[in-house]
């Protein structure tokens, strides 16, 4: 088998400025149980981490909170000066233990974390950071301020949001220019389309988490199966070369801790569907959805 190329995907200007190949790697996975403390297996997330360069990966998504902490240092020991890589992380929720995420959005915190991720990633400035929830505790507008007072100080050069409506980015676009969005979406899973849509109009990359999800789409015998099968493929690469066909501002972070399902996640970069494959796993995407 040829080495899996993530270039395949195409790629896109992060703040139309920062070029990464779309199919990009999520680094939530390299963490222990309940996104908490460090991987059952280190070595291997480290080996998963040290491959990206290899398959052609430049961009991974990470967070303060992925462990807290372990993900970000994983990453920094595993491929720390980044030669050609973005790194964008996230700040806004703080850890009580394993599975426990609460939002934090006042200012001080923000730009705390903001501070801490750069001496964790060991770089002059974070290339993207992400806002990883609105704090509804907090007035969105003083959030937004913490991010423009980042992007002055040069702490960040640009910045995104996650799991928001089409009025926050708008409200947030007044503030400081918003140059990704991060919101859970897949096959099955459409309820950001409107967001999406206001992305692809507006030049903003668009993030989708859980991006290997396909429900009981990927069910043997199945029509996602049956393409799978068509283009000797599993149902999770049949997701992902769907996603990345869905728009060209879209830049999936599949997550894994193992270097074989990595390399498996990105060889779905080389698979082309055709257009009614595409349109056939939409309705049937859609379906689920509103089923
Ligand atoms: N903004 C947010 O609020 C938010 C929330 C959640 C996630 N995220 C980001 O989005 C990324 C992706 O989301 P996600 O990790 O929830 O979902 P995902 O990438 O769709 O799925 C990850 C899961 O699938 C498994 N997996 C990955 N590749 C596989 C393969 N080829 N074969 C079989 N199993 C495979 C992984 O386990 P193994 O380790 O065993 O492969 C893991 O359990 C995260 O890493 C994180 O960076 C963001």
């Amino acid at each position: 088998m040829p080495t899996p190329d993530a270039s395949k995907s195409g790629s896109f200007k992060i703040g139309g400025e920062i070029a990464v190949n779309r199919l990009g790697f999520g680094a939530m996975r390299i963490t222990g149980r309940g996104i908490w403390g460090e991987p059952a297996d280190r070595a291997e997330a480290l080996r998963t981490l040290k491959r990206l360069p290899d398959l052609g990966v430049t961009f991974i998504d990470t967070a303060d909170s992925y462990g807290p902490d372990v993900s970000e240092e994983l990453i920094r020991e595993a491929l720390h000066p980044y030669a050609g890589t973005l790194v964008a992380t996230k700040g806004g929720l703080v850890r009580t233990g394993p599975d426990r995420w609460i939002p934090l959005g006042r200012p001080e915190y923000l730009i705390q974390e903001a501070h801490r991720s750069l001496r964790k990633l060991a770089v002059e400035r974070i290339g993207l950071w992400q806002l990883h929830r609105i704090d509804p505790t907090v007035p969105r507008d003083e959030q937004f301020g913490a991010i423009r007072s980042l992007i002055d100080d040069g702490i960040i050069r640009h910045a995104g949001l996650s799991e928001v409506s089409v009025a926050d980015i708008e409200a947030a676009s007044k503030v400081f220019p918003v140059a990704t969005v991060q919101n859970r979406y897949n096959l099955v899973d459409r309820t950001s389309e409107a967001v999406l849509d206001h992305c692809a109009a507006n030049g903003i990359g668009f993030i989708p988490w859980y991006p290997l999800a396909a429900g009981d789409l990927a069910k043997p015998g199945s029509l996602l199966d049956s393409i799978a099968r068509q283009h000797g493929a599993s149902p999770g690469q049949i997701a992902l070369a769907w996603i990345l066909k869905r728009s060209p501002v879209m830049l999936p972070i599949p997550g894994t801790s193992k270097v074989g399902h990595l390399e498996e996640n990105v060889a779905a970069a080389d698979i082309t569907l055709t257009d009614e494959e595409f349109a056939a796993l939409d309705r049937a995407g859609k379906a689920q959805h509103e089923g």
